[in-house]
């Protein structure tokens, strides 16, 4: 099993991948600490582990039918070993545990890799919204139902 919930004891790894796979965008240390404390009420985070450390993250928040997919990242000399999926199955996992029925998240337009993670695991794109970062960059909106549908997508 390579993903679990996080605990305190990730706290800096965790801010360290925020860093430096999220940039001006990236949460602070404070802010994971509470998260991961449980002090922010909805939210939920899990890390991905390779060879004894932390080298991914996945951030969730669940309120009744929605769950929002808001931080999934993992250290590029790991990407590409099916670690984002497994942390996105695990999302999902306490997505549906929490009663969500989709999943929603933001992506920039031009996280072309992200995109084509995301495409590549059931989620369409539903809209855009313009100056959602920082940077004035624009977010592609996209969902994944979570539904078990019988024999279909859960779209
Ligand atoms: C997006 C990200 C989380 C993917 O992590 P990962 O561990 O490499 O993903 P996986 O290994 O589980 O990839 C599963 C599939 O997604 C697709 N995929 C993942 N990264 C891709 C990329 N850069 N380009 C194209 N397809 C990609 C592929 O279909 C891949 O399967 P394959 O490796 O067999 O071809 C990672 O690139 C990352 O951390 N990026 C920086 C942070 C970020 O942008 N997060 C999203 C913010 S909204």
């Amino acid at each position: 099993m390579r993903v679990r919930a996080a605990t305190p004891d990730d706290v800096p790894a965790i801010a360290d991948l925020e860093v430096d796979n999220l940039g001006a965008d990236a949460w602070s240390e404070g802010l994971v600490r509470e998260g991961v404390l449980g002090n922010l009420p909805t939210i939920s985070y899990l890390v991905a582990e390779a060879d004894g450390a932390v080298v991914g993250h996945a951030t969730a928040s669940v309120v009744a039918d929605i769950a929002e997919l808001q931080r999934i990242a993992v250290d590029p000399a790991h990407r590409r070993t099916g670690l984002a999926s497994e942390l996105l199955d695990a999302v999902v996992a306490v997505a549906r545990a929490g009663g969500a029925d989709r999943l929603l998240l933001e992506v920039r337009e031009d996280n072309a890799g992200a995109i084509a993670f995301y495409a590549a695991r059931e989620f369409v794109e539903v809209d855009r919204r313009r100056r959602y970062y920082r940077d004035g960059a624009t977010a592609v909106v996209m969902r994944r139902g979570l539904g078990h549908g019988c024999g279909g997508q859960g779209r």
